[in-house]
């Protein structure tokens, strides 16, 4: 199911800190980088924070700068974004400035805490506060799906703390990380970190920006590690939007597809990409081409997956082995694919059917599907 884009948004002491342990919150950034996540603020559908954070810092979060609102409202956009918070516990302060300022708020919480919230909140039904359950657990996809579909959030800025933070980075949900890194220390080993121990995605994340905003360093990085199984985690996104841009790079034909590929390892590192006639071979297929250029014995092809703009082939008449066949060849088990291949060339072709028959996992991310057809275009009538 599609999801926002997610974007994690927090700023950190040099030792990795949040806040102290103090009453007050820690003013960790200085005036230019308020604008700023205020400029990121203003491009966002929604803002969510924890429960926690609206306990521990009473935040507004609201679009400051009246020109910024005044450009939404052009746009037809609300004045303000969407402001999100989740709970467990149902345990909300209904004098809390979340519920009072601003535009729409909705509670994301648990079918134990819904009931408790509703009560929490019932002076406030003049506000519209939507509760949500999303059953008897906090279920981070059902709240991101829930987002897309019903309240139509596209863009979602989270703003922490600790716990929403580590949770969405570990299950690979959040597409970006903007860290503002600030020039002191907290020290406090009780005080609360951005992100807790636990199974991350493995790799390294890839560096996007690096800007001076003030004192403070903004560090932008992007996902790397594909997801697991039938799950589709960001990084699975990024690297299906390449494929679908590689296909752009075929050179025209009024006989096949333009299609991309790329294949990642577990750890998010590239192993080769590909597209359709690359090169001077003019009927190489995109998970052909890639495959081609990845050492057969690579130990990180049986954990790697393979995205491609088009579902690999299941027959095809330039060469005996269709894609889908060099595909279980190599050994790779993960197939991420944007656009089921129609009846043009080939009458019911299901090499996705095949691969996942095989064992393969195979993913459909329809919300590329537009991107994979468009240099496709002549071919569809
Ligand atoms: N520097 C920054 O950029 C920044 C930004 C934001 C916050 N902060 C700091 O971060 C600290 C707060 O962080 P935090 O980690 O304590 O709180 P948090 O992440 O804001 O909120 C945690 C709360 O959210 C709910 N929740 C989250 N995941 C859940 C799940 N899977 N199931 C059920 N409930 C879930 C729970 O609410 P219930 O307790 O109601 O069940 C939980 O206690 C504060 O010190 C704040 O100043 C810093």
């Amino acid at each position: 199911m599609p999801h926002p884009y997610v974007l994690l948004s927090a700023a950190v002491s040099l030792d990795g800190f949040l806040d102290d342990t103090g009453p007050e919150r820690l003013l960790l950034s200085g005036a230019a980088d308020f604008d700023r996540v205020d400029e990121v603020r203003a491009s966002s559908d929604a803002i969510l924070v924890g429960a926690g954070t609206i306990r521990a810092d009473n935040p507004r979060l609201l679009v400051n700068s009246a020109e910024r609102r005044t450009a939404r409202v052009a746009e037809g956009r609300p004045e303000y974004p969407l402001k999100v918070t989740v709970s467990g516990s149902g345990d909300l302060d209904p004098a809390a400035q979340f519920w009072h300022t601003g535009g729409e708020k909705a509670v994301y919480t648990t079918d134990k805490g819904a009931g408790r919230a509703a009560e929490a909140l019932r002076g406030l039904d003049h506000l519209g506060i939507d509760i949500v359950s999303t059953g008897p657990e906090l279920d981070w996809r059902a709240v991101l799906e829930h987002l897309h579909d019903v309240r139509g959030v596209r863009r979602l800025m989270v703003e922490g703390g600790g716990r929403v933070h580590t949770q969405l980075m570990r299950e690979g949900l959040a597409d970006e990380l903007h860290l503002a890194v600030a020039p002191l220390f907290v020290g406090q080993p009780d005080a609360p970190r951005l992100f807790g121990p636990g199974a991350y995605p493995p790799g390294r994340m890839r560096l996007v920006e690096t800007r001076a905003v003030g004192d403070v360093v903004l560090i932008r990085y992007v996902p790397t590690a594909p997801g697991t199984g039938e799950l589709a985690g960001a990084a699975d996104r990024q690297w299906l939007a390449l494929a679908c841009e590689l296909a752009a790079l075929c050179p025209p034909s009024q006989t096949a597809f333009s299609v991309g590929a790329v294949v990642v390892a577990a750890d998010g590192t590239e192993l080769a990409r590909g597209h359709s006639r690359e090169g001077d071979d003019p009927v190489v297929h995109a998970e052909e081409a890639a495959l081609a250029k990845i050492d057969p014995a690579d130990p990180r092809l049986a954990s790697a997956t393979v995205y491609s703009s088009l579902e690999p082939c299941a027959r095809r008449a330039s060469r005996p082995a269709p894609c889908a066949r060099l595909i279980l060849d190599a050994g790779v088990r993960r197939v991420v694919t944007a656009w089921r291949e129609p009846d043009t060339f080939v009458a019911e072709a299901d090499g996705s059917g095949l691969l996942a028959a095989a064992g393969v996992h195979v993913l459909e991310l329809p919300e590329f599907e537009e991107r994979a057809k468009a240099p496709n275009r002549h071919l569809l009538g």
